[in-house]
């Protein structure tokens, strides 16, 4: 079950595959600049859906949970396609105040941020700040299965 247009849709995934399959498409549209906002629960399949993005875009895997580190720099295997930059700001919920783009900065990455795609997961009312143009994702689990409802719209 499927519906989308192209300012956003909703899909219901059965299986891990369909949501890595879901990355996929969404990434395929994704350019240097651009936000996507991952958010919804733990275990709600936010990064096997940032691993989608990272078929589409070509880049160096592999997409871990980056819950310990702040931000991990995916290469692009395609010289002069963005970066993705995987961010993960579960340790920073607790800082509602919390200067992202400060973090991200003293994290010196060495990629900037608009020559990368920025994946961030509980990114939700802190990363949309980075761009106008992003993508809002939203997963949620069905009690008791492996199904997942996504929810996407984009901002631009
Ligand atoms: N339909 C599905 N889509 C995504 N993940 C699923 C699905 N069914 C089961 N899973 C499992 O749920 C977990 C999702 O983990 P993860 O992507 O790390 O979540 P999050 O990053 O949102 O905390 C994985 O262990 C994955 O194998
Ligand atoms: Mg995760």
């Amino acid at each position: 079950m499927a519906e989308q247009g192209p300012d956003g849709g909703t899909a219901t995934l059965e299986r891990v595959e369909d949501t890595v399959a879901l990355g996929s498409r969404l990434g395929e549209q994704l350019r240097a600049g651009d936000v996507v906002v991952l958010c919804g629960p733990l275990g709600a399949g936010k990064t096997v859906l940032a691993k989608g993005i990272a078929v589409a875009m070509d880049v160096e895997g592999p997409i871990t949970s980056p819950s310990y580190v702040l931000a991990r720099v995916h290469r692009p295997r395609r010289p002069g396609a963005p970066a993705m930059i995987h961010v993960d700001l579960y340790r920073l919920l607790d800082s509602p105040g919390a200067d992202l783009l400060g973090e991200l900065d003293s994290l010196d990455l060495d990629t900037d941020l608009q020559d990368a795609v920025v994946v961030v997961e509980w990114g939700e009312g802190i990363a949309e700040r980075l761009s106008e143009r992003h993508l809002d994702v939203r997963l949620e689990r069905v009690s008791h299965s492996d199904v997942r409802l996504a929810t996407w719209r984009w901002a631009r």
